[in-house]
């Protein structure tokens, strides 16, 4: 059973390894898990996810990977030796084969993205799919499970449905995220900290709630006091 603190993953989204730093200072030991995607990784942050990972936190690079097997292969042997615990990887056969494979003898999990959240049905449908977006993450979780990946990027709507389409040991981590109250932003589905481990959510992913707001640590703090409460009630 993870503790409250470990299911927090806070989402390093800002343009340089200079703020990142000062967010993580003041962030301290109330804050165990980052997520570095693009704008901080392509600015210096995959350097700075490694000496996260040396300093003892642990690291999500959600740099959604997707290409030839062996090109992704490669590619996660390198995220596994900055010493990250997850990467991303978009639900292509293929592609989770090959990440599969490649992170054997590591630490790293692979996650999937199964279908963008920023994706509608008209948007399949305009890069030639015959699926809805149900069908098409349903697909493509059961395929992640018969693969051997380690779990899924969801939301925290699609948590409760996928559980039963996948292994038990597979995770889910689910972005979209709000304390109650919260600004949204340009989420369409969200959540609250207590609905989402409620929901089957192992792993919730906050971004601007807790790297826009006044008091980070504070923010970060009740957080995983809600997750606690949820948690204990989940039993
Ligand atoms: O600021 P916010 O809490 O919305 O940040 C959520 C984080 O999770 C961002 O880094 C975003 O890229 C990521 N994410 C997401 N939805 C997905 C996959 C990743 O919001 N489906």
């Amino acid at each position: 059973m993870l503790e409250p603190r470990e299911r927090l993953i806070v989402a390093l989204d800002v343009g340089s390894v200079t703020e990142a730093h000062a967010l993580v200072e003041r962030l301290d030991a109330a804050v165990h898990f980052y997520k570095i995607g693009y704008q901080l990784g392509f600015a210096g942050g995959l350097a700075f996810a490694q000496k996260l990972a040396a300093a003892g936190k642990q690291v999500f690079i959600d740099m959604k990977l997707h290409d030839i097997g062996n090109t992704v292969a490669r590619g996660i042997e390198s995220i596994a030796r900055l010493g990250a615990t997850f990467a991303t990887v978009h639900a292509y056969p293929q592609t989770m084969h090959a990440a599969v494979e490649a992170r054997a003898g590591s630490k790293l999990r692979i996650l999937a993205v199964t279908v963008l959240t920023s994706y509608g049905d008209a948007d399949l449908a305009a890069a030639g799919y015959d699926f809805t977006v149900g069908e098409l993450v349903a697909e493509r979780a059961a395929q992640a499970s018969d693969i051997g990946v380690d779990g899924l990027v969801c939301s925290a709507e699609e948590a409760a449905r996928l559980r039963p389409l996948i292994r038990p040991a597979m995770v889910l981590v689910t972005p979209g995220i709000r304390p109650p109250g919260a600004d949204p932003g340009d989420q369409k589905r969200v959540m609250t900290p207590s609905a989402a481990i409620r929901a089957g959510a192992d792993y919730l992913v906050v971004g601007r709630p807790i790297v826009a707001a006044a008091d980070p640590k504070g923010v970060a703090e009740t957080i995983v006091g809600e997750i606690a409460a949820a948690q204990a009630n989940r039993g």
